[in-house]
């Protein structure tokens, strides 16, 4: 027999390097707050149940209760010879309150245990992820609105393609965002389930009542089958790819934010709180921040890409394989709730450049889909309202002026269709506005969207 609580069969034990490889201690810590209080609900239930004595239970609870108090004036002490959260948390008990510490592990197991930390502790910070995710929604919703009116070059490969409202750039990610507070909320589902009273696979001998451990701990459901129960990590995986879809669209836009701050476009200016200057060139100011989330994000991306690779071809139920699992998903969300606050603040305090914007709309070209519109609107095919305006876009080219820089007489000789209300119809506000189309650029479709997007907002 070792000294391991498991040791009974055991004669002999690995090296105290090779037991720290196979040990989970230094990540599942973490969830120490989740195992004692899962563990709390498991013995209130052996008490109530009679699987153990009444006062049993209490002694074991207040056990418990006393460690939650250690642990929250930091006063627990882990160690890696004790393997895992679990096994040192039964370790610390037994050293609080003897040998009936024993007892709390009837009818269940690590495996049943672990997956209950792990659920617990993701629902646990989800409201966090909500908070923030709306704080950012809030935001672009306020720039929306003050910065209405506002018009810039909408592009498509880079390239400019037709003007469009700042507000309209800013309100698409407004919508993404929406998409990944909807997506959050979908996976609480997943997440809200209890495994624990699968015991180590098959379930247990033990009258317990699942249903009590549910309700004490919150979840609004039980595994219904208790292989599924302790083999199910779709919850985390759920986790990491929402996460990954939400750092692709801070990754997106903080991209914009680096580009549009660039000499070349100044659109924008990111505060000098949100970036940082070059230990050798006195001029730079970078956007580190917006920087580092998109970096962040390819990390985010291998975490779940790594636990695929981890749960793929893994044959029911428990291996150890699976504690592989916590760390990405830890570190995922210390990422996740760290940008998006971060990036929150650097939209509160960027500056933009509308003038800039509406500048680099002058010569541009942007304005050519309005030419053909206009033309298809008198009845021209549009196919060839298209090769004239592109006739006269490489006139213009030619001849180094916008498109309405051209003469009358310039368009008229293109086609005779063409009035004195073209230069109108080219302006770039006009085009803007006119497009009215529902989910269009247009200011009122603008507005109302997001007068759409407050309500719903208040209404989560
Ligand atoms: N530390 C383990 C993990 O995180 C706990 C479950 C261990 N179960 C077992 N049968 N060894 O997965």
């Amino acid at each position: 027999m070792t000294d391991k609580l498991w040791g009974g069969r055991f004669t002999a034990s690995a090296p105290e390097w090779v037991q720290a490889f196979g040990a989970s201690i230094q990540v599942d810590q973490a969830m120490a707050k989740e195992d004692l209080e899962g563990s709390i609900a498991h013995v209130k239930m052996l008490g109530k149940q009679g699987i153990i004595a009444p006062d049993e239970a209490q002694q074991i609870e207040a056990g418990l209760q006393a460690l939650m108090t250690d642990l929250e004036a930091g006063k627990l002490h882990f160690d890696v010879k004790n393997e895992d959260v679990h096994l040192n948390m039964e370790k610390l008990l037994t050293d609080k309150i003897g040998p009936v510490a024993g007892k709390l592990h009837t009818a269940r197991s690590r495996n049943d245990q672990v997956a209950t930390d792990f659920h617990l502790w993701l629902m646990h910070r989800l409201p966090l992820i909500f908070d923030r995710l709306k704080g950012l929604q809030t935001t672009l919703l306020d720039l929306a609105e003050k910065y209405l009116g506002v018009i810039m070059p909408g592009y498509t490969h880079l390239q400019h393609a037709q003007p469009i409202a700042y507000s309209h750039y800013l309100m698409a990610y407004f919508e993404m965002f929406q998409r990944d507070y909807e997506r959050f909320e979908f996976s609480k589902k997943h997440i809200d389930i209890l495994p624990l009273g699968a015991s180590a696979l098959a379930g247990t001998t033990f009258s317990i009542d699942r249903e009590m451990v549910a309700k004490e701990l919150g979840f609004s459901a039980v595994y219904a089958n208790s292989l599924d129960a302790v083999s199910d990590r779709d919850f985390a995986l759920e986790f990491l790819s929402n996460a990954s879809i939400l750092m692709m669209h801070l990754s997106r836009m903080a991209e914009e934010l680096i580009l549009w701050g660039s000499y070349e476009f100044n659109y924008l200016e990111l505060s000098d709180a949100y970036t940082t200057g070059s230990s050798i060139m006195p001029q730079k100011k970078n956007a580190d921040y917006a920087e580092l989330i998109r970096g962040k994000t390819g990390r985010v991306y291998g975490e779940l890409m790594g636990m695929l690779a981890v749960m793929k071809s893994l044959p029911l139920a428990y291996n150890k394989d699976m504690q592989e699992d916590k760390e990405g998903v830890f570190a995922t969300m210390d990422t996740v709730l760290a940008a998006l606050p971060i990036f929150d603040h650097m939209l509160v305090t960027l500056e933009i450049h509308p003038d800039k914007m509406s500048a680099s709309l002058e010569k541009d070209y942007s304005n050519a889909t309005e030419l053909a519109d206009y033309l298809a609107e008198k009845g021209l095919p549009f196919r060839q309202a298209h090769a004239v305006v592109g006739h006269l876009v490489l006139k213009a080219i030619e001849a180094q002026k916008g498109l309405g820089e051209l003469s009358l007489a310039d368009f008229q000789a293109a086609n005779p269709m063409i009035e004195e209300d073209v230069y109108q119809v080219l302006d770039p506000m006009t085009a803007v506005n006119r497009r009215q189309s529902q989910g269009g650029t247009g200011l009122s479709q603008v507005k109302a969207a997001i007068a759409k997007a407050r309500q719903e907002l208040a209404a989560e």
